[in-house]
């Protein structure tokens, strides 16, 4: 009975690959991460993003692209000393998990601006790729809702003018090409107020 049971057990951990699970929260811990991107990737800094319920496939494409300096805005240098010391498992580990973890809460706002953002959403083909009001992003795309503010505004600014000019951030260029920088705050607003479901 208990033979039986220790080898249950044993099989059990060798299949749950028990180093990438449990090493996730500890290495987002040891490599500094939490300074800027928060506990548990949420409560970010200024201008940093939340990195908890975020997609796992993009998250880890993110990690992959910013150490290889394939994504490179201004916003990233200090980050990148961080990222340079992970290995790809490392990144993955941290990704799985982070994706893991509840989406941060969301803020309080301009309500007359997030409706304004709103409409700009519905009318400029976002659904397409981000889901519904950013909650349901295409395989590998990131979700958009109850993200910071500050940094959504910033992202559509840098996409728009190629600072952010990776091979996937071009498939949405044209969706935001024409818009000001009053209209990627009124996006911003909207997005950072939709609760995640
Ligand atoms: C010094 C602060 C700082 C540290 C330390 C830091 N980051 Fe970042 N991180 C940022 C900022 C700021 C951005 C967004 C910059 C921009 O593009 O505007 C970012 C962006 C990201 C993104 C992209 C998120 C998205 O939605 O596209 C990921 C993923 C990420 N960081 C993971 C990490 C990991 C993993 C670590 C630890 C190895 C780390 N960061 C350490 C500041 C930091
Ligand atoms: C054709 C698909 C597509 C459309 C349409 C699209 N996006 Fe995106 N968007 C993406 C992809 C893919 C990424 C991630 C790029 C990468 O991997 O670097 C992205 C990234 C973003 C980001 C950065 C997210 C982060 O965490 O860094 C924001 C903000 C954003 N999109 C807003 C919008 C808005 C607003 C619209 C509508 C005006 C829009 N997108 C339309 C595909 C799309």
């Amino acid at each position: 009975m208990m033979l039986k049971f220790v080898l249950a057990l044993g099989v059990a951990l060798i299949l749950a690959d028990p180093a990438r699970a449990a090493d996730g929260k500890a290495l987002f811990a040891a490599k500094g991460c939490v300074a800027c991107h928060g506990d548990d990737g949420r409560k970010a800094m200024a201008a940093t993003p939340h990195l908890a319920g975020q997609n796992a496939a993009y998250l880890l494409r993110q990690m992959t692209e910013i150490a290889d300096g394939v994504r490179s805005s201004p916003p990233l240098k200090p980050m990148k000393p961080a990222i340079d010391k992970t290995t790809p498992d490392e990144r993955k580990a941290m990704a799985d998990w982070l994706a893991l973890q509840p989406a941060a809460e969301v803020a309080a706002g301009d309500a007359g601006k997030a409706e304004k953002g709103a409409i700009l959403f519905e009318e400029h083909g976002c659904i397409g790729c981000h889901g519904m009001d950013g909650t349901k992003p295409l395989a590998d795309y990131p979700f958009l809702a109850a993200q910071r503010k500050d940094y959504i505004a910033t992202q559509i600014r840098a996409i728009r003018d190629e600072v952010r000019s990776t091979r996937r951030a071009r498939l949405m260029v044209a969706n935001v090409r024409k818009f000001t920088d009053v209209e990627a705050e009124q996006l911003a607003e909207f997005l950072s107020q939709v609760k995640r479901k």
